[in-house]
């Protein structure tokens, strides 16, 4: 029986979502594109009356603007925020900027799905001489699981009705978890750009039911496939 619900949000579409590159932890915005995601993610909310009692994010401004586009949106901005860098983006290290597409036909497109989407085998490491290295300083999971589990889900077990907007790999860390996926099949999962993704729970906070997106069908469906397609090379 579900006892709680959870709703996560991944950003809408970033500055660097739009141009294909690898962005990690730089500190990319929305593209105008985004912002319509984000707002049309919480229209989706506000069309299902959800109400929550506290959020979380990242500390990076494509998660935090799309939770204000959210909170604006179903008019609660009232509510409580915590900020934390475990939820931050996986750290893209030395692909950083790097176009996704070139980078698959360059290494292949295998590695770099190993390298997007695999559990236990981070990015190259980012040098000092790398363009990026001085304005970013892995594990996304091992991060982000912590913060989940001290911080989060106490507060769901409290009753506390939570909305968490973060990133595609730090939300597929807590999605690995609840469901309690194999390194294999976490590799094949997507996340789509700004489209509320409802849990319901039971009391142990184990799913009752898969998760459910909220929106119409078709913006769902789209926006899956763009994000599995953002790997492929250019044929
Ligand atoms: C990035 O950091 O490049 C994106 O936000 C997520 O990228 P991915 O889908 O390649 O993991």
């Amino acid at each position: 029986m579900a006892v709680y619900k959870l709703v996560l949000i991944r950003h809408g579409e970033s500055n660097w979502n739009q141009e294909n590159r690898f962005c990690g932890w730089f500190d990319a915005d929305l593209s105008e594109t985004g912002e319509k995601e984000a707002k049309r993610g919480g229209q989706a909310l506000k069309d299902a009356s959800f109400e929550f009692d506290i959020c979380y994010t990242s500390v990076l401004k494509r998660a935090t603007r799309t939770l204000w586009l959210v909170l604006d949106a179903i008019d609660q901005m009232w509510v409580p925020v915590h900020r934390t860098w475990r939820l931050n983006e996986r750290h893209y290290g030395g692909l950083t900027g790097l176009n996704k597409a070139e980078t698959a036909a360059k290494h292949g497109e295998a590695q770099v799905k190993i390298w997007r989407r695999s559990f236990d085998t981070p990015p190259p490491t980012m040098g000092p001489d790398h363009d990026y290295y001085s304005i970013i300083s892995k594990d996304t999971i091992a991060r982000a699981l912590p913060y989940w589990n001290e911080e989060i889900a106490p507060q769901i077990k409290q009753g506390k009705r939570v909305l968490i907007a973060a990133h595609g790999n730090s939300l597929r860390g807590i999605v690995k978890h609840l469901e309690g996926m194999s390194d294999e099949a976490i590799m094949e999962l997507n996340l789509p750009t700004g489209i509320p993704i409802l849990y319901e729970l039971d009391k142990n906070l184990k799913p009752v039911k898969p998760m459910q997106f909220l929106g119409d069908e078709e913006t769902v469906r789209k926006a899956m496939e763009a994000v599995a397609a953002q790997g492929k090379a250019k044929k």
